[in-house]
């Protein structure tokens, strides 16, 4: 079976990652979360004082950022790679997601952003899940999902997630930020979030996480069938 493109785009908190990471897994191909990218470029301006808004100094930074993912079949992890640095977990931080739209709204961050993950894409047999994937990075993906969820599921997914990791987190605080991220990801200039024409729509807020997998994996075998 020759492998494919998939491409998992929409807004966020719908779970795009969870379903890229297990559709991976249930297919053995590599998954790629272009999310950690720009999060991992964004921690890297935040310790460096790099104003999104200069770009000359977003230039200079990016010559000094290498961006790689410590990836492990097995365990079924993908840990983002900063300089060597595992970044992982940093990169989840409140402080990161509060300025990660800014920073992946830049026009060199775009371009630095979409050609590492064209590279990615050269060998096929991935699942990349992000914002302008199937738009802007793969428009010729053979199978491209859009997720969506209620914005109150995934306020509430949200909350319960970052809640484990910092138990004076508020709900205000985790739905004022992801109203903020999906205003700046759809307005930006250079390849907002957009379905896709030919993107297969995955609502997930009323399905578990086997019921979705099972609907997403069957959509990607069907279409692997069709492209051997
Ligand atoms: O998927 P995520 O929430 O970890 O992504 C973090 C931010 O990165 C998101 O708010 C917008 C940006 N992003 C993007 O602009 N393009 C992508 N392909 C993926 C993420």
């Amino acid at each position: 079976m020759r492998p494919i493109i998939i491409t998992l785009d929409g807004y966020s908190s719908c779970g795009k990652s969870t379903l890229a990471k297990a559709m991976a897994r249930e297919l053995n191909y590599v998954f790629i979360d272009s999310g950690a990218m720009y999060r991992a470029i964004t921690l890297y301006f935040l310790r460096h004082h790099i104003d999104p808004k200069d770009n000359s100094a977003v230039r200079q930074a990016l010559t000094e950022i290498n961006l790689d993912f410590d990836y492990n079949a097995e365990q079924g992890t993908s840990d983002m790679l900063l300089n060597d640095e595992n970044v992982e977990a940093l990169i989840r931080d409140m402080l990161v997601s509060e300025h990660v739209s800014e920073v992946a709204a830049n026009e060199y961050v775009r371009a630095f952003g979409v050609a590492q993950q064209q590279k990615m894409g050269l060998k096929k047999g991935i699942v990349m899940d992000g914002r302008d994937i199937g738009t802007t990075v793969f428009p010729a993906a053979e199978l491209k999902i859009f997720v969506t969820a209620d914005p109150v599921v995934r306020v509430e997914r949200r909350f319960k997630e970052l809640l484990a990791k910092n138990p004076r987190i508020t709900i205000e605080e985790v739905k004022d930020n992801l109203e903020m991220r999906d205003y700046i990801d759809s307005n930006r200039e250079f390849s907002p979030l957009r379905q896709a024409a030919d993107a297969k729509v995955l609502d997930n807020s009323q399905l578990t996480r086997e019921e979705q997998l099972a609907l997403a994996l069957s959509w990607a075998q069907e279409t692997i069938a069709q492209k051997a």
